[in-house]
């Protein structure tokens, strides 16, 4: 089995068939969902499906996109929401530098202040990176983000900014990119990353892999970057399934 460990099945692209969406995914041997609630519209309906199928879990944050609309009832909300059981990790949050839809001194202020409340809950952060890798790592390295570590989502940054996260005791997760024919620098670095530290997952319904390239992504396609992964390490698809499923227990607690 798989896990996806980046999912937004609750986005209104699956409206219409987002029930068909998770048991394709449950039928094709994704046996876990991590999906992720970033604003105040989409936190309600990720704990709704978390709370739905017994195999989705929920990871609850703030965008750096939406960074501007967070006030200090928002973070104590997320809070409160970490108790709950199917809640496995904060996020998604960090830097968007590509959108800028935010300033980028708010987005810094949101993005430590959710460090800070992780560290506080003892639960591993889920980041977002636009463009911002020096700024991710040299916030992570100041808020002391290694206490608790978490997962460098839809990585597509150098080795180099994923040896500085892999030494504060993060895991590097790849997505559709990793299956593109021009994405040279994601297979060099899923190549350098050691086993114990990779994920895959889909970020969908956005970042398709091939062969679907252009169409809605959807939590079963994480089989094309598992053995998009295997090519690259030269490892067969059971061997990919079942570290990266080992690695996402132990990085989510499931
Ligand atoms: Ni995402």
């Amino acid at each position: 089995m798989l896990i996806d460990t980046h999912a937004h099945l609750n986005a209104k692209e699956f409206d219409e068939d987002r029930d068909e969406v998770i048991a394709r995914a449950k039928a094709n041997g994704i046996g876990t969902i991590v999906n992720i609630g970033f604003n105040e519209e989409t936190i309600p309906t990720c704990l709704a499906l978390a709370e739905a199928y017994d195999f989705i879990y929920a990871v609850v944050g703030w965008h750096p996109q939406d960074a501007k609309d967070m006030r200090d009832e928002h973070l104590e909300w997320i809070e409160e929401l970490s108790r709950h059981p199917k809640v496995v990790g904060l996020g998604e949050m960090g830097l968007d530098y590509y959108w800028d839809t935010s300033p980028k001194d708010v987005q810094a202020e949101v993005f430590r202040k959710q460090i800070r409340l992780a560290r506080k809950l003892q639960l591993p952060i889920v980041i977002h990176n636009r463009d911002a890798h020096q700024d991710i790592i040299t916030i992570l390295r100041e808020e002391k983000a290694d206490e608790v570590g978490g997962v460098m989502h839809c990585f597509s940054g150098s080795w180099e900014t994923a040896k500085l996260a892999l030494d504060m005791n993060f895991y590097i997760s790849f997505g559709g990119p990793l299956t593109f024919k021009n994405a040279r620098v994601p297979k060099e670095v899923a190549a350098k990353v050691p086993l114990d530290r990779l994920l895959v997952e889909t970020d969908c319904p956005y970042l398709t892999p091939t062969p679907y390239r252009g169409k809605r992504n959807e939590s079963g396609y994480v089989r094309y970057v598992a053995e998009e992964m295997g090519q690259l390490l030269g490892l067969s698809y059971e061997e990919i399934a079942r570290i990266t499923t080992d690695n996402a227990r132990r990085l989510f607690r499931l």
